[in-house]
């Protein structure tokens, strides 16, 4: 598996992801576990937050400690099933600007149709976190990238929940520069290109639309 793949396989996290997979799993707690799952997740992928050096007063003395440097981070989820990622990411770093693109798969040719895209103006000058619960073929994470892309980001990072095998391959190879966070990694796609044994439409089952 390549460098630019993370798993985050932390006890908690395998936890919720067990409840996630429930079929059984409504709505309500479905949507609490993926902002969990995802605020859990923001551990590892914002590792790299650059920090810088600070002088505070505690009741003691004075504390030579850090805090977050001012950076342009952009977290953009693909809507609609990225938009349940946006509440974890956004109690992590509340100053984060959110941008919003619009894809569906078409369930005939399995091919992205890109529908809104919305980012924030001062893009090029930030690091980009691009949100989505589910890479199946990947084709939805590529396009979306590809989007993003445009507006030269100065990092672009991929952030889901479950990723296959083929999902995981096919972004890298068309983006070898963006490393992927998953939560897990499955092995198989269906006849429909549905993640196997996956969580089912994460879409639908954060709204409730099925
Ligand atoms: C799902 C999911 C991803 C995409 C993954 O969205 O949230 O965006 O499919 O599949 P891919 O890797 O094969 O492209 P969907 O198209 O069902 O749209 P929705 O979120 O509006 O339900
Ligand atoms: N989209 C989903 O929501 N689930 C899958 O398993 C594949 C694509």
């Amino acid at each position: 598996m390549s460098d630019n793949v993370l798993v985050m396989d932390h006890p908690l996290i395998q936890h919720k992801i067990s409840l996630l997979r429930d079929k059984n799993t409504g709505p309500k707690e479905f949507r609490e576990l993926i902002s969990e799952v995802t605020m859990l997740m923001c551990y590892e992928s914002l590792r790299d937050l650059p920090l810088k050096e600070v002088e505070i007063e505690t009741p003691i003395a004075v504390a030579k400690t850090k805090i977050l440097e001012e950076r342009h981070l952009a977290f953009i989820p693909i809507l609609r099933a990225g938009l349940g990622m946006v509440e974890g990411v956004v109690n992590m770093v509340p100053t984060a600007r959110v941008g919003h693109i619009g894809l569906y798969r078409d369930p005939k040719t399995l091919q992205p149709v890109e529908y809104y895209c919305k980012l924030p103006f001062d893009i090029s000058k930030g690091d980009a976190i691009i949100l989505d619960p589910m890479l199946a073929t990947g084709g939805s994470a590529i396009d979306a990238i590809n989007s993003v892309k445009k507006h030269n980001p100065r990092s672009v990072k991929f952030m889901c929940i479950i990723a296959s095998k083929q999902g995981i391959e096919a972004l890298t190879k068309a983006h070898p520069d963006v490393k992927i966070y998953c939560a897990v990694k499955d092995a198989r796609l269906n006849e429909h290109s549905y993640i196997v044994p996956g969580l089912g439409d994460a879409g639908d089952r954060i709204f409730g639309t099925k």
